[in-house]
């Protein structure tokens, strides 16, 4: 559930007063500079959109990324990072993770590159690392790899808002950038996205074609196929609003895995994820951890799953799914990857076990803005409560 700051109320009058009940607005334009300096990117580089998917999606064309291509996503994610690329009527080439960040390994993105360059005799046209639960990626390394082969970076850091990498914050460090600002993400519009682009022209072009690609006519021209992907400017109020309390709600965020990280810390075969050193620094919007695979869980042989699915979470790890449900506790597995699911089979993967192993240990647990410390001892309590002696 979002958490409200109290002033959005306030922005939303002021946006009615002028009846600026449309998909532009001075509020979406206080919205983009707000965010920009937020970012610490110039104001002229962020254009709001109708969702994180939408970001995406104009971020991968001004990539340059065209029908026929192929793409490299990350395959630990959500599937709006590679739905885009299907939008586009491309290819998605997934890559799996690394052990540390949960994020697209750099080795294995440099070995895709080259096979399917091999295979080919093209380049992927872009690369999508992802900010997993708010987990910065390797980007330094993965930054390096795409330079060494030409090819520009999205970064899907959807999940990232407030994250920051070597002190940069997420959705700036790659040629794009998208945010996404869903009602269950670090800051929200109801449903709202951005795009961070290179430069301002970037930025016109983006702008131009996420409202129905107009030409500057008097009258309606139409020279290529535009979307309606602007952000409301009710919902770019809301955003302001939000944007008032956001360093409270990454606090927030940060306070709750660091009481996890304490109750959960004598508790033998759970780990939480964590940064892995100094220039990661999580905006923990989600509290993951994960069961060692000898850990037992009671009633865990009760579990079974329909005929069928070829992967699915470990036997232990949906019996304390289904334990702390009965608790009222609401947890889920971790994101099942994108070469494991039925919609992307056929497309080319890149797999080192990670991301499967990951899936089939991991467990999110209730965070965000409405999880207090009473909360969280609930949920820790319950948890080592649900393993057998
Ligand atoms: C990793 C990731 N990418 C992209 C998105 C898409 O964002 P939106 O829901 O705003 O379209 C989400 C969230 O939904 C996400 O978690």
């Amino acid at each position: 559930m979002p958490h409200l700051s109290g002033r959005e109320l306030e922005y939303i009058e002021k946006a009615m007063e002028g009846s600026w009940v449309v998909p532009l607005g001075p509020d979406v334009d206080a919205f983009e500079r707000e965010l920009a300096g937020f970012l610490g990117v110039d104001g002229d580089r962020v254009v709001a959109l109708s969702s994180g998917t939408a970001a995406i999606h104009l971020g991968l064309e001004g990539c340059g990324v065209k029908a026929g291509d192929e793409v490299v996503v990350q395959s630990m994610t959500f599937s709006a990072s590679a739905n885009p690329v299907r939008y586009l009527g491309a290819t998605p080439v997934f890559v799996d993770s690394e052990e540390e960040t949960w994020n697209m390994d750099p080795a294995l993105l440099e070995r895709a590159i080259l096979d399917r360059e091999a295979k080919t005799g093209r380049r992927p046209k872009a690369i999508v690392p992802v900010s997993l639960y708010g987990m910065p990626p390797r980007m330094a390394e993965i930054l390096e790899v795409a330079e060494r082969h030409g090819i520009p970076v999205m970064e899907d850091a959807a999940e990232g808002l407030g994250s920051s990498y070597g002190g940069r914050r997420l959705g700036t460090l790659g040629r794009y950038g998208a945010l996404s600002f869903n009602g269950n993400k670090m800051i929200t519009t109801s449903g709202g996205g951005a795009l961070i682009c290179p430069d301002a022209e970037s930025r016109r072009r983006a702008l131009f074609l996420a409202t129905q690609a107009r030409e500057d006519w008097p009258f309606y021209q139409h020279e290529e196929i535009g979307y309606n992907y602007r952000l409301s400017n009710i919902s770019a109020a809301i955003g302001r609003g939000q944007l008032t309390a956001v360093e409270e709600h990454i606090a927030h965020h940060r306070h709750v895995q660091a009481l996890y990280r304490e109750l959960l810390a004598g508790v033998e075969g759970i780990t939480l994820h964590e940064n892995p050193g100094p220039a990661f620094d999580s905006n923990f919007w989600l509290c993951t951890i994960l069961l060692d695979t000898r850990l037992r869980v009671k009633g865990e042989g009760e579990v079974e799953w329909p005929a069928g699915n070829v992967a699915t979470p470990g036997a232990n790890v949906e019996a304390m799914r289904r334990r702390l449900a009965a608790e009222g506790i609401e947890s889920r597995p971790l994101w099942k990857p994108m070469h494991l699911q039925p919609v992307f089979a056929g497309c080319p993967s890149y797999v080192n076990g990670v991301s499967e192993s990951l899936f089939s240990r991991g467990l999110c647990l209730p965070a965000g803005p409405w999880v207090g410390d009473a909360e969280v001892e609930r949920v820790a309590a319950a948890i080592a409560g649900s393993l057998e002696k």
